[in-house]
């Protein structure tokens, strides 16, 4: 079980860990991230259900391509690529607009974690909406958070918000288990590699504030094509690099949190 921490109203009994995927900005691909670290914890043999905490703009039935379903007669949650998903936009029309207070979007978020019938699951990925508002504060004051990875690009501008994600988690100490630099850099045709951001903000990043870096990964026009086809890249071209960066990834998660589901040993004491 998971480290339950000081605040927690929310229980999940089925679900081993339950990890946020957030950051300070919008637009840095932590939705990306989300579906595509699920499906390589999935494609590790793991059971994995992905929640979209994005209230007011869920961009997971896109990118796992799911098309309108009608709420009154659909079961959820739903399942694609083996994965269980839950999301605001499977309960509102593509083109409609959520324009909740912040007490809907408090409930919307519980609701979502304690009346879909998850089931047993080893991970829980929590696709987090940008910045650190009503949804964020729901999850990391009353869910059961076993740990949080900050996505972030190169530039300072994201660099500066990642941060501010990062304390947020610290604050109501739920573990950050690292940075994830993304659209970190971009090979060519020509081999070579092209630090367009300049990269490694996202290494310094987790250097000052003494987390880990998760990994870098690069800018691939496969990624946008993929999320916007409603096939993740780790499921379409599982063998392109970037897929072997996020299988990377998914395994460096995992030991992170077998590490701190450990207790610390006592030591054997000769009486
Ligand atoms: N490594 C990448 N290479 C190319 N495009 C990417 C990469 N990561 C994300 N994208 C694209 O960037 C856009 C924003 O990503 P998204 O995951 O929606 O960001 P966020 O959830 O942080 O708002 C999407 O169109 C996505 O396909
Ligand atoms: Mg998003």
């Amino acid at each position: 079980m998971q480290p339950t921490h000081g605040a927690s109203k929310i229980h999940l009994p089925g679900v081993r860990h339950l990890v946020a995927v957030a950051s300070g900005k919008g637009g840095v691909g932590k939705s990306t991230v989300a579906a595509n670290l699920a499906l390589a914890l999935k494609a590790q043999g793991y059971q994995v259900g992905l929640m979209d905490a994005d209230i007011y703009g869920p961009s997971i039935p896109i990118m796992m391509g799911i098309g309108e379903v009608d709420p009154q007669s659909t079961q959820f949650p739903l399942e694609r690529y083996g994965i269980k998903l839950m999301s605001m936009g499977f309960l509102i029309k593509g083109t409609q607009a959520v324009i909740w207070r912040g007490p809907m979007v408090h409930r919307a978020v519980q609701q979502f974690l304690t009346d879909i019938p998850w089931g047993e699951l080893d991970y829980l990925i929590v696709d987090m909406p940008p910045g650190t508002g009503d949804a964020q504060l729901t999850l990391t004051q009353s869910a059961p958070l076993s740990g949080a990875i900050i996505v972030t690009t190169p530039q300072e501008v994201s660099l500066v918000d990642a941060r501010k994600g990062l304390e947020m988690f610290r604050q109501v100490r739920v573990p950050v288990l690292g940075i994830v630099e993304n659209m970190s850099y971009f090979i060519g045709e020509d081999g070579k590699r092209y630090d367009i951001f300049r990269h490694g903000g996202g290494s310094k990043l987790a250097h000052d504030a003494g987390v880990p870096c998760l990994g870098e990964i690069p800018i691939d026009p496969r990624v946008a094509e993929c999320g916007d086809t409603g096939e993740p890249i780790v499921h379409k071209y599982p063998d392109s690099p970037v897929s072997e960066t996020y299988m990377q990834l998914a395994k460096t998660v995992v030991d992170q949190l077998t590490k701190a589901g450990k207790q610390p040993e006592l030591p054997t004491l000769k009486l």
